[in-house]
C-alpha cells in the first residue's frame, strides 16, 4: 500500500504540489491525471525518493521514504519522465548493469533481464547502442529497467509518451498484464489511457487534487442529469407535447429541424428508464422514433470541468478585479478633489499633498481615468 499524506513541494515560493493526500491499495492500477504543469512528475519524484518533499509523508508498505529510503526504493520500480538510460551502452549490457545496481542476485540477473526484454519486446535490439535507438525504444528500455528486481510497486511517469499508436496499445496491454503482480501508479494526460487500464483516478491541477475516485463516480459527479438525443418523425407540436407529458421527462432543452417531418430533440430526463415509456407514448400516437440515445458526461468532460476555470468564472474574477481598481481610483479622485478645494479655499495650493492624498487612497490619481474606460468598454 502507498499512503501519501499532506505532501507538499515548493520550488522557491511556487507551490508545485500543495497538501495532497491519497492512498493506493495493493494490486490497484491508479491513474494520475492532470494537464501539463499539474505536478504529476513532482509528486512521482517525491514518492520514489528522487526529490525531497517540503512537507508531508510518503509511506510505502509502512516504510517512510524520508526515514527508510532504501526499504522504499527496494519496493519500487520507477520509469521517470526522462528514463536515465546510458546512450553509449548496449541495451542488454545496460540492463545487466542496472540489475546489479538494483541488487538483483547474480544468479537471477540473466533471467530477469531476458524476461524484461521479452515483456517490452526489445529482445531484437539487445545488442544495439541505446543512443541509436528511436525515442519509443529508449522508453521501452527505461520501462524494462523499472521491472528489474521484481518490485511490488511500479511508478510510471507518462509511460506511453513518444510511442506510436500500435506501441501505445501494446503498453496499455502490458500495464494490464503487470497489474496482476504489481501495484501501479501511472501518470498521463491522455484520458483514453486511464479509461482503458484503471478503475480509480486521481485528478490533479495546479498542484492540488481535484478528485480521487472511480472513473464511473467522477463521470457521474459532473454529469448531473441524463440527456436523451432523439430523432422523431411527426408533427412538431404533437411530438413536443407527448415528450413533455411523459413521466420522468424534466425538460426539452433543444429542438432542431432535421428534414421534412423529422425533428431532433435533446431531452433532460431523470434516468435511462424513461426511454421505454417515451417510445411507447410516441408510437401510440403514430410518431416514429428514428433514433434514441442517452448521453452521459464523459471523463473528458469531467477532466475539463475539474481542471479548467470556466469562462464564466474567469470573467467574473476579471470583473471583480476591475471593480476593485475602480473603487480605489474613485477614492483617490475624491481625496484629490477634497484636497484641491481645501487648497483653493486657502488660496495656497500644494500639489505634493494632492498626490499624497491620491496615493494613500489606494491608487495614483492619474490612473483613475483608465479604470473608468475599461469598465465602460466592458459594458
Ligand atoms: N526544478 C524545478 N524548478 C522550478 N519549478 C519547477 C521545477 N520542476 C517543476 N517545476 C514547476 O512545478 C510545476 C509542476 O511541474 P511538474 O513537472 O511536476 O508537472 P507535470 O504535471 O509533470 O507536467 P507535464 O505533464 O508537463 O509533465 C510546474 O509549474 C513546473 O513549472
Ligand atoms: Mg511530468
Amino acid at each position: 500500500m502507498v499512503e501519501i499524506k499532506n505532501l507538499t513541494k515548493y520550488y522557491g515560493s511556487h507551490p508545485a504540489v500543495l497538501d495532497i493526500s491519497f492512498t493506493v491499495g495493493d494490486h490497484e492500477v491508479l491513474g494520475f491525471l492532470g494537464p501539463n504543469g499539474a505536478g504529476k512528475s513532482t509528486t512521482m519524484n517525491m514518492i520514489t525518493g528522487c526529490l525531497p518533499a517540503t512537507s508531508g509523508t510518503v509511506l510505502v508498505d509502512g516504510y517512510d521514504i524520508a526515514k527508510d529510503p532504501m526499504e522504499v526504493k527496494r519496493r519500487i520500480g520507477y520509469l521517470p519522465e526522462l528514463p536515465p538510460v546510458y546512450p553509449d551502452m548496449r541495451v542488454r549490457d545496460y540492463l545487466n548493469f542496472a540489475a546489479g545496481l538494483k541488487r538483483v542476485p547474480r544468479g537471477e540477473r540473466k533471467k530477469q533481464v531476458e524476461d524484461a526484454m521479452e515483456r517490452l519486446k526489445i529482445t531484437d535490439v539487445q545488442r544495439r547502442i541505446i543512443g541509436n535507438l528511436s525515442k519509443g525504444y529508449r522508453q521501452r528500455v527505461g520501462f524494462a529497467m523499472a521491472l528489474l528486481g521484481s518490485p511490488k510497486f511500479l511508478i510510471l511517469d507518462e509511460p506511453t509518451v513518444g510511442l506510436d499508436p500500435t506501441q501505445v496499445i501494446e503498453v496499455r496491454h502490458l500495464i494490464q498484464d503487470l497489474s496482476r503482480d504489481h501495484t501501479i501508479i501511472f501518470s498521463t494526460h491522455i484520458l483514453a489511457e486511464v479509461t482503458a487500464v484503471c478503475e480509480r483516478v486521481v485528478i490533479i491541477n495546479k498542484g492540488q487534487i481535484r478528485a480521487v475516485d472511480t472513473i464511473a463516480n467522477i463521470e457521474a459527479s459532473v454529469s448531473g442529469d441524463l440527456r436523451l438525443k432523439m430523432k422523431v418523425e411527426g408533427e412538431i407540436m404533437k411530438v413536443t407535447n407527448i415528450i413533455k407529458g411523459t413521466q420522468g421527462v424534466q425538460e426539452i432543452e433543444e429542438v432542431e429541424y432535421d428534414s421534412v417531418g423529422v425533428n431532433s430533440f435533446t431531452v433532460r430526463v431523470a434516468s435511462d428508464d424513461v426511454r421505454k415509456p417515451l417510445m411507447s407514448a410516441l408510437l401510440a400516437e403514430d410518431c416514429m422514433v428514428l433514433e434514441i440515445a442517452s448521453e452521459k458526461a464523459s471523463l473528458e468532460e469531467a477532466f475539463v470541468k475539474l481542471t479548467a476555470p470556466t469562462a464564466k468564472q474567469s470573467s467574473a474574477e476579471a470583473f471583480e478585479a476591475l471593480g476593485r481598481e475602480m473603487d480605489a481610483a474613485r477614492e483617490a479622485e475624491e481625496a484629490a478633489a477634497a484636497e484641491e478645494s481645501r487648497s483653493d479655499a486657502d488660496a495656497a495650493g500644494e500639489p505634493k499633498k494632492t498626490e499624497q492624498a491620491a496615493e494613500s487612497a489606494g491608487a495614483p490619481a492619474q490612473k483613475s481615468g483608465r479604470g473608468k474606460q475599461k469598465k465602460g468598454g466592458k459594458h
